[in-house]
């Protein structure tokens, strides 16, 4: 089920910065748990960029550490490359880890989970969906001649070219979910991420 957003609640519980912070920043982020009933709502929580890492992902995780225990995310590598992080922060869907906080020109940072997506909580989508999508185009090199007795198969550059492409993405989910057609027909249409993973086959 999408959660109830024609129902949120702009003014959440708020978290003022230390006394001390010497560059406060307001970050504003989506909180729903649909275990507990009540609607979504937006907490404001000010975090001090003096003593915070450049990265969204940064402020979370001290949100998370130092200020409140309770806001979920996912995230793993920090890099760019697990796809975990996917979230929509300033209005686009991007990665926590990559996206600097410098980058964002509103002057507060809203963060909100990807868009049109179940919500496990907070900024947790739902997922299942969408990897049962990608594993209905069965995304793997299938042969059409058995494998040689005495040597390994080999592979030409010009054919691992042909996927290096879609091979190199990371399953964030940040383009379907950016995709009015899969909106409004997940149900029907693969979305943008498995039909990449299709061409590559
Ligand atoms: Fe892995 Fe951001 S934590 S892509």
């Amino acid at each position: 089920l999408l959660p109830p957003n024609s129902r949120i609640n702009k003014n959440g519980n708020s978290h003022a910065a230390p006394a001390d912070a010497k560059q406060p920043r307001t970050f504003r982020i989506y909180r729903y748990d649909p275990d507990g009933g009540e609607n979504p709502r937006i907490d404001s929580y000010e975090v001090d960029m003096a003593s915070c890492g450049p990265m969204v992902l940064d402020a979370l995780l001290k949100i998370k550490n130092e200020v409140d225990p309770t806001l979920s995310f996912r995230r793993s590598c920090r890099e760019g490359i697990c796809g975990s992080c996917a979230m929509n922060i300033d209005g686009v869907n991007t990665l926590a880890c990559t996206k600097a906080c410098s980058d964002v020109s509103a002057t507060d940072v809203r963060i909100y989970p990807l868009p049109h997506m179940p919500v496990v909580k907070d900024l947790i989508p739902d997922l299942t969906q969408f990897y049962a999508q990608y594993a209905a185009v069965k995304p793997w090199l299938t042969t059409r001649t058995p494998a040689p007795p005495d040597s390994e198969r080999l592979q030409s550059k010009e054919d691992q070219e042909k996927i290096d492409r879609p091979s190199a993405c990371i399953l964030c989910a940040c383009c379907s979910t950016s995709c009015p057609s899969y909106w409004w027909n997940s149900d029907r249409y693969l979305g943008p991420a498995a039909l990449l993973a299709e061409i590559g086959r």
